[in-house]
């Protein structure tokens, strides 16, 4: 088969920047080795993450919550099996919602692991070892990423596990030790300690969610405390060591002392490198460079002219949706178009509860570069809406510049911080200043009348509500 257009991987990279090609009027074929499409994202990450964040939100609040709220039950018990089974169904839904995309759009599916044989040939082999060969223009690499692990941690898939385990587990842990006080740690931390877990986080840095702001990781830490989370910050794990059904992880303490945890589950997640095994990058002379990402121009092509790679498999933040606009950059390119992608509004987002999200620059990141910068920030607590919803934790913190005025971050721990930070994007894409928010109606009582508070506060200090 020849194509204009084939795209290894069916992550959100991949599927999006199938689809844009085939909008694009490009005959376009997808390469996928498993038998679902939608790559980590949609089988073993973003999506069945929050669908079990979801579930063991509403077991918590049935728990803690609903009696306050003059909702009396008898004490609520988890169906983890049920938990688990409506977490797949999600799954499947959204698989195939990308199979019904791929029909659509009169894209080829092609089932297999696909490399390299030269610059226009791909060598598919199928799940039964079956071989075949397609021809393509070009070609775009989206093959993503697997988790990180450290050398002396043998990833058993049973008591010491990734994401991927973690999220279809058999039972409930009864402590579960995690490896990294990151994305992965946390929101999965969240899921079991909520469902009645102990849950402990060894950490190597001095605070969690380290690449965020400050003051973020600082509020997250009391939240998390509340529900139950043990923090060991600048602990060094030196030792992982599987026994039956118990596991213990040795770490030394800031003190150099040893620590040793007792669970009987210990979840790796110290982030995620690159994957490009069995690709054959060496038979096109496409060159990675030391942590396993493959080399790109600014525009996303290769050193081999025909090939680009996005997403997770490049440089930049492994998430989801900085993966699709690259391939809709990618397809757009091929079109003749001139798109462009502004790396620095890419907000980042943790699914905790509170949630917590990100957008532009940290106050650390400001204070490094030397900007003149002011702050601005407004509580939750201080909102009618948040007292309404008893989701009183957390706050809105609003970086700009001192001289101009211009949002340069906006930070937010909060309930629905999630969705909130669109708006963000959106002001920080106009080039919005504090005032300009500030200035803008927002409905009340809502939650996002902390981002207009926020603002007001960084704007001559002048907020209403405290
Ligand atoms: P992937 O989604 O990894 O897809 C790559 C695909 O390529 C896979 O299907 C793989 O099988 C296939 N492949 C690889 N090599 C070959 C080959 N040689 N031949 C054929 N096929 C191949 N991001 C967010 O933005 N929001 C979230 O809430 C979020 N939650 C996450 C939760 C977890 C637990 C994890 C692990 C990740 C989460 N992420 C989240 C990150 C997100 O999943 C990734 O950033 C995203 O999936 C990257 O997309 P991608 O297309 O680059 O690669
Ligand atoms: P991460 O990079 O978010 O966090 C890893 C943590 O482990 C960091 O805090 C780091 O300091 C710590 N660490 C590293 N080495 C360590 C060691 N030896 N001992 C103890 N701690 C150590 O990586 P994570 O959580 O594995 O997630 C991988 C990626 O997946 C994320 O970076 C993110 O891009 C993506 N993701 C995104 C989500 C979202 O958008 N909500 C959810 C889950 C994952």
């Amino acid at each position: 088969m020849q194509y204009d257009v084939t795209v290894i991987g069916s992550g959100p990279g991949g599927y999006v920047a199938a689809i844009r090609c085939a909008q694009l009027g490009f005959k376009t074929a997808i390469v996928e080795k498993y038998n679902t499409l939608g790559g980590t994202c949609l089988n073993v990450g973003c999506i069945p993450s929050k669908a079990l964040l979801d579930s063991s939100e509403h077991f918590h609040n049935a728990e803690h919550t609903f009696k306050t709220h003059g909702i009396d039950i008898n004490k609520p018990k988890v169906n983890f099996g049920q938990m688990i089974s409506r977490k797949d169904d999600v799954v499947k839904q959204t698989c195939d919602g990308i199979d019904f995309l791929m029909k659509k759009n009169k894209i080829d599916v092609h089932h297999g692991f696909g490399s390299f044989v030269d610059k226009n040939t791909i060598k598919i082999t199928a799940a039964d070892g079956k071989e075949s060969q397609i021809q393509s223009e070009k070609i775009i690499i989206a093959t993503g990423s697997k988790p990180s692990s450290l050398p002396f941690i043998k990833i058993d898939k049973k008591r010491v596990i990734t994401s991927t385990e973690a999220l279809a587990l058999k039972e409930v842990p009864k402590h579960l030790v995690i490896i990294g006080g990151g994305v992965i740690g946390l929101e999965l931390g969240s899921v079991y300690a909520r469902l009645g877990a102990k849950v402990s986080v060894v950490e190597f840095l001095d605070r969690i969610i380290p690449g965020m702001d400050g003051t973020m990781s600082k509020e997250l830490t009391k939240s998390l405390k509340k529900l139950g989370f043990d923090f060991y910050l600048k602990h060094k794990v030196t030792g992982v060591e599987a026994k039956g059904k118990n596991v213990k992880v040795i770490a030394e303490t800031p003190k150099g002392e040893s620590l040793e945890l007792d669970g009987d589950y210990c979840l790796v997640s110290i982030g995620r490198r690159p994957y490009t095994e069995g690709l054959g990058l060496e038979n096109i002379g496409i060159a990675t460079d030391k942590g396993g990402r493959i080399e790109t121009d600014e525009h996303l092509r290769t050193s081999v002219s025909n090939i680009y790679a996005i997403g997770d498999v490049v440089k930049g933040a492994m998430l989801a949706h900085k993966a699709e606009e690259e391939g809709t950059l990618v397809a757009e390119q091929m079109a003749g178009q001139k798109p462009h992608i502004n790396y620095n509004l890419i907000p980042g987002v943790v699914y905790t509860w509170p949630e917590v999200a990100a957008v532009g620059q940290t106050e650390e990141q400001l204070k490094e570069a030397g900007t003149d910068y002011k702050v601005g920030s407004f509580p939750f607590k201080a909102l009618g809406r948040a007292r309404a919803s008893m989701d009183v934790d957390g706050l809105v913190k609003v970086l700009a510049d001192k001289n101009t005025d211009e949002i340069l971050g906006i930070h937010i721990i909060g309930a629905r911080a999630a969705d909130m930070i669109a708006s963000g994007v959106t002001a920080m894409e106009f080039r919005a200043s504090a005032e300009d928010v500030s200035r803008m109606s927002h409905a009340h009582p809502t939650y996002m009348e902390a981002v207009k508070e926020a603002c007001l506060a960084a704007t001559e200090a002048r907020p209403i509500h405290i």
